[in-house]
């Protein structure tokens, strides 16, 4: 049994802000979908502690570990099932911090599979998803870690037939600048410019938007350059911002299309981070 799990990147490939509700949340319509890669999370003997390491890993060493998602994951499952204490967990942080493509919501989620398999439970029990939900608005989105439209907080999923989605080749781009997630929503102008379409999946998110994307402009000028040197690239059929970004994804005809690209945005910006991958 593999006591370790990938943390898959959360990418949005449309992302429709409808209206800002009164608990401070936003009502949203998004095709959730998910790369090949990510963090990964393992489980290891001893008492209850996060260790953390990986090419991100310092711009966490400045939390206390003990309120990190993954932590609040893993206790409140043990918690819900009644199980004594959680193991130590290991997270090799391998996705830029703050950045629109899941983080820490990707990890607590892979921390749930993870446990959940130890424990013998499904991930699809309602406490496991309720528990998911109140740890974030897109860790019931993670725990699934495949493609599902979502709709109010962005946590009410529904299935979509993600057999189009699946292995397109992708990029994802990260110019450096972290971006939180509550200022992004803030800056959004209140203006709601219509639905996500429903149907195939492909098709209605290159109909769709993110409207997350102004606000985030706004906030990062450096987005603008990142989406339109992702857009000018050969084979590039959609590039877009992911969630509130700063990450930009490009999807391509061909997996040497997304290679030359990637080549490309290093020989322009060789300190923008850059992961080539595909569609789950
Ligand atoms: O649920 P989570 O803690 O991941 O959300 C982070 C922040 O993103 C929230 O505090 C809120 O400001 C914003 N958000 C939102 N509407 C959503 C999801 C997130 O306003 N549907």
């Amino acid at each position: 049994m593999t006591d370790s799990e990938i943390a898959f990147a959360k990418i949005n490939l449309a992302l429709h802000v409808r209206r800002r509700r009164d608990d401070g949340y936003h009502e949203l319509e998004t095709i959730f979908a998910f790369a090949r890669h990510g963090d990964r999370v393992s489980a290891l003997g001893g008492p209850p502690r996060l260790t953390i390491e990986g090419p991100f890993a310092d711009v966490l060493r400045g939390e206390d570990p003990e309120d990190n998602l993954v932590m609040r994951a893993a206790r409140g499952l043990y918690r819900l099932a009644d199980a004594g204490s959680p193991p130590a967990i290991h997270l090799d942080k391998r996705l830029p911090v703050a950045a629109g493509i899941g983080g820490g919501s990707a990890d607590a989620a892979a921390v749930l599979r993870l446990l959940c398999r130890r424990l013998g439970l499904s991930i699809e029990t309602p406490e496991v998803m309720a528990l998911a939900a109140d740890l974030g608005a897109d860790v019931p989105a993670c725990l699934m870690s495949r493609s599902v439209r979502g709709d109010a907080r962005g946590d009410i999923l529904r299935p979509i037939d993600g057999s189009g989605l699946s292995d397109i080749p992708l990029l994802l781009v990260n110019p450096g600048v972290p971006l939180s997630t509550g200022p992004v929503f803030k800056a959004w102008d209140g203006t709601d410019r219509g639905p996500l379409a429903s149907g195939d999946p492909l098709e209605a998110a290159l109909a769709g938007r993110n409207d997350l994307e102004p606000p985030a402009l706004q906030l990062c000028p450096v987005i603008g350059e990142v989406i339109a040197l992702l857009a000018a690239q050969p084979g590039c059929t959609l590039a877009r911002m992911s969630g509130s970004g700063a990450t930009c994804f490009a999807l391509f005809e061909s997996a040497d299309q997304r290679d030359a690209a990637s080549e490309a945005a290093f020989a322009e910006h060789p300190g923008w981070w850059r992961l080539a991958s595909s569609l789950r």
